[in-house]
């Protein structure tokens, strides 16, 4: 039986509908079940046997956790510490979703998971507080840092430049920021097969969609597609802008594309072409019409 922590969120969502396709056992909890709180963890899984806890739940409001940094440390540092000591005292395999954001996106060559790290967000130091937190308490641990994710249940880049396509005729974003996107099905893609394995290659492991591109490149895509499959109606310009002219509370890094040699290798998992994905995305929004 598998514990989908944080069932309601965009990743959470996504992975209990690849769960519930595959018909595999397992029980969802997202707010109900408070993960800073550890007695709350225990009432909640009392009485049930649970092999693996995958935990989706996260502060993931980048640019508020600059103000809200206990909030931000209780959901992304202790609550990952809650969940793995809960995991260690119940021998469960733990499933932990990390990120970019842990980087200071100075390197020039793709992320490995044993580059040196250096947040320079709330957020990104929180996640990393929340990785550290695991790995001491806990050796059976997958955490999987991932990237500019997208999916249909939630806000996110994809939705919102398709929202603000349909509303202006211009448009800046930013071009000196590069990563990979990653789509939310992919991503749970990977974790059910973790799981189906039943995998014991504990670790730290990189996984986005395949490609680098700067988020003005990634909403080119999208203007290109999403006007091709009828998503977008009207005329928009897109403009490059700097960092600089669209501030942010928190900084992001400025090239933040990992390595996905180790994942490939470890489970033999294809990396999806980050535009076939989009497309899949897409293509899933327009039947669902869920923007
Ligand atoms: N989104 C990205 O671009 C991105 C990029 C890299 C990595 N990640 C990581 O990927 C993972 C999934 O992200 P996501 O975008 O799917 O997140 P999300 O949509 O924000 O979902 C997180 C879920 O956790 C819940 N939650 C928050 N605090 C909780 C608590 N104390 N106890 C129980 N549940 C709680 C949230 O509830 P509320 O909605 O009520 O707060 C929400 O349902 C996170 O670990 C995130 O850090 C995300």
């Amino acid at each position: 039986m598998i514990w989908l922590i944080g069932n309601q969120g965009m990743l959470g969502r996504e992975l209990a509908k690849k769960l519930e396709i595959t018909g595999t056992d397992f029980v969802g909890t997202d707010r109900e079940i408070d993960i800073t709180d550890y007695k709350a963890l225990e009432v909640g899984a009392a009485g049930r046997k649970f092999r693996w806890v995958i935990n989706c739940a996260a502060y993931t409001a980048v640019d508020k956790a600059e103000s809200d940094t206990g909030l931000a440390r209780l959901i992304n540092a202790v609550g990952p510490e809650n969940i793995a000591k809960w995991c260690h005292v119940n021998d469960a395999k733990l499933i932990h979703i990390s990120t970019d954001y842990v980087f200071n996106g100075q390197a020039t060559s793709p992320y490995t998971e044993n580059d040196p790290v250096s947040p320079e967000s709330v957020y990104g130091q929180t996640k990393l507080d929340g990785e550290i937190n695991i790995r001491n308490m806990h050796d059976k641990h997958f955490i999987l840092r991932t990237s500019w994710l997208y999916g249909i249940y939630g806000k996110n880049f994809v939705k919102t430049m398709i929202t603000l396509m349909n509303q202006k005729t211009e448009l800046g974003v930013v071009n000196d920021q590069t990563g990979s996107p990653t789509w939310a099905g992919d991503l749970a893609n990977l974790i059910a097969e973790i799981v189906a394995k039943d995998s014991q290659t504990y670790g730290t492991f990189h996984f986005s969609d395949s490609g680098e591109v700067t988020w003005y490149d990634f909403a080119c895509q999208i203007l290109l597609r999403a006007k091709e499959l009828g998503l977008v109606g009207g005329e928009c310009q897109l403009k490059p802008l700097r960092t600089e002219d669209y501030p942010t509370a928190a900084k992001r890094p400025a090239w933040s594309v990992m390595s996905k040699n180790k994942v490939t290798h470890v489970f033999g998992f294809a990396i999806p072409d980050w535009k076939d994905s989009l497309d899949i995305y897409l293509k899933e929004t327009l039947a669902g019409d869920i923007i």
